[in-house]
């Protein structure tokens, strides 16, 4: 035998890929079954390789959303549970696939929070929104320099939604989505604790054109210049936002359904407790100068909690109010504390001219984001957004409150707040409590010239100024609020 033919013939290549029986590149043969090391080797190798893939992109992914810093966050509203900020439109998380793929200039990024030089959240994200978002949202501003750019959206009729506390005018009544919880709420503590259900909702949501033909009505049946003391331009309401809304009373008053609300005797619970509820007077006594409108009892709007609450209790118009938040920037926010020991940051950021803005929030914190709409007719630029962050206890602990909102809803059957406009209680001003009440509401000035509007706008002063909406008759002299006694007669 032959000796070299005998001896097994010399193995090539490396140990490793003799071991696991690979065979050399190219000379496969898919006839023979794999020996099992080798499918080993080879589905090792896949999986080593999905692994470093997988970090790679994950890697190129984390870094690229650091630089332009754009959050993606989950839906919320403050009080809910969940962090982030909800989207209006569907619910989704709130991104902006154009601005990920551009990148944010330094100057741009705002990365905390803070409030007497002390940072309140440890972890910040970004949200993006665009010239649009200024113009919705519950604390926009409309008034007769910033018009609405809403003419309905969000609005739902109240029919569907009311309940047996109130009554609607007709079935044409809506209102903005996100306050009907809140309006039901507030009509249904009211209801209980009077046993009154005599409210009914005269307007809600007014479209443009509605507007228009108001105003026309108005200024044919006076001056142009008492008109708009009433009735806001076509474009300019607030009703056509559906964040406002009139009230009226279901009763009936010389065959007439339907008198005008004054916001006396029982009803001055509505208005002194609105506040809880998310809601505020919008045209108030003694602020006709900012409003630009004389007080109108029965007219409310829908801002959200804590800021209703804020508002009543300073007796600030919306206006004095974007002002004040206007001042509070990311480095400076406000921090309101309610009376339940409630905490919320609120801040402001100004709309880049760019179109798009990077708003700083807190990571798992519950927020709202409203534009502010203060951009006027002539530009397409401008205004911003207003935050407002529920806070918890881990939030700067010893933050301490700037400014402490001190009433809180009040369901002990009786109307909590006595005082009138002066500050004073009732039973301290003998003006507000001995002669008034007689005629419905009026300015009378009669004793000490003390605007503390007294609600005794009648015969007296002989300044009766009746309005008739179907027959504009101006039947007595001149009280402009006076609206009560004929049929039709309409509030604004
Ligand atoms: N009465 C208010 C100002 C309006 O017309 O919107
Ligand atoms: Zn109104």
């Amino acid at each position: 035998m032959n000796n070299k033919e005998n001896k097994a013939p010399e193995k090539k290549g490396s140990a490793l890929r003799r071991f696991f029986h690979i065979p050399p590149i190219l000379k496969i043969d898919f006839e023979k079954p794999v020996p099992f090391r080798q499918q080993f080797a080879i589905m090792g190798t896949i999986l080593v390789m999905s692994c470093f893939l997988f970090t790679a992109v994950y890697a190129a992914q984390y870094f690229a959303a650091e630089k332009i810093n754009v959050s993606k966050t989950s839906a919320s509203v403050p009080g809910d549970q969940t962090a982030g900020e909800k989207d209006k439109d569907n619910g989704k998380t709130v991104s902006n696939p154009e601005k990920q793929s551009s990148e944010v200039s330094e100057k741009e990024k705002i990365s905390k929070v803070t409030c007497a030089n002390k940072d309140i959240f440890k972890k910040m994200s970004t949200v993006v929104k665009t010239q649009k978002d200024v113009y919705e949202g519950s604390l926009i501003l409309v008034n007769k320099t910033y018009p609405s750019r809403l003419d309905g959206e969000n609005v739902k009729l109240l029919y569907e939604e009311q309940n047996e506390c109130y009554v609607l005018a007709d079935y044409s009544v809506g209102m903005d989505a996100q306050s009907v919880t809140s309006f039901n709420a507030m009509l249904w503590d009211f209801a209980s604790i009077y046993g009154n259900t005599d409210i009914m909702i005269a307007c809600g949501y007014r479209s443009k054109e509605t507007q228009e033909a108001l105003r026309s009505a108005e200024v044919s049946g006076s001056e142009e210049a008492e008109a708009e003391q009433w009735v806001a331009p076509p474009g300019y309401s607030e009703h056509q936002t559906g964040l406002a809304f009139d009230f009226d009373l279901n009763l009936t008053d010389g065959g007439k359904t339907g008198i005008n609300y004054d916001g006396e005797g029982d009803y001055s619970w509505l208005n002194q407790n609105c506040g809880d509820y998310g809601f505020i007077l919008r045209y108030r006594q003694g602020k006709e100068d900012i409003t630009g409108y004389q007080y109108e009892p029965w007219h409310f709007r829908y801002v959200g909690y804590p800021h209703s609450r804020y508002i009543e209790d300073h007796d600030i118009t919306l206006e004095e109010y974007i002002e004040l938040i206007h001042g509070h920037k990311a480095d400076n926010a406000l921090v309101l504390e309610d009376q339940s020991g409630s905490k919320w940051c609120i801040y402001y950021v100004p709309a880049d001219d760019s179109g798009t803005t990077d708003i700083p929030v807190p990571e798992d914190r519950e927020f709202e984001i409203s534009g502010d709409n203060c951009v006027d007719d002539e530009s397409t630029i401008g205004g911003g957004y207003l935050v407002t962050v529920k806070l918890i206890e881990d939030d700067a602990p010893n933050l301490g409150s700037e400014v402490k909102i001190e009433s809180e809803v009040s369901l002990s059957g009786t109307a909590s707040d006595s005082s009138d406009s002066t500050g004073q209680s009732e039973s301290e001003d003998t003006d507000y409590e001995t002669t008034d009440y007689d005629n419905g509401y009026g300015y009378d000035y009669d004793n000490d010239n003390d605007y503390d509007y007294d609600y005794d706008y009648g015969e007296e002063s002989g300044e009766d100024y009746q309005y008739d909406y179907n027959t504009y008759d101006y039947d007595n002299t001149q009280d402009y609020t006076d609206y009560n006694t004929d049929t039709g007669d309409e509030t604004y």
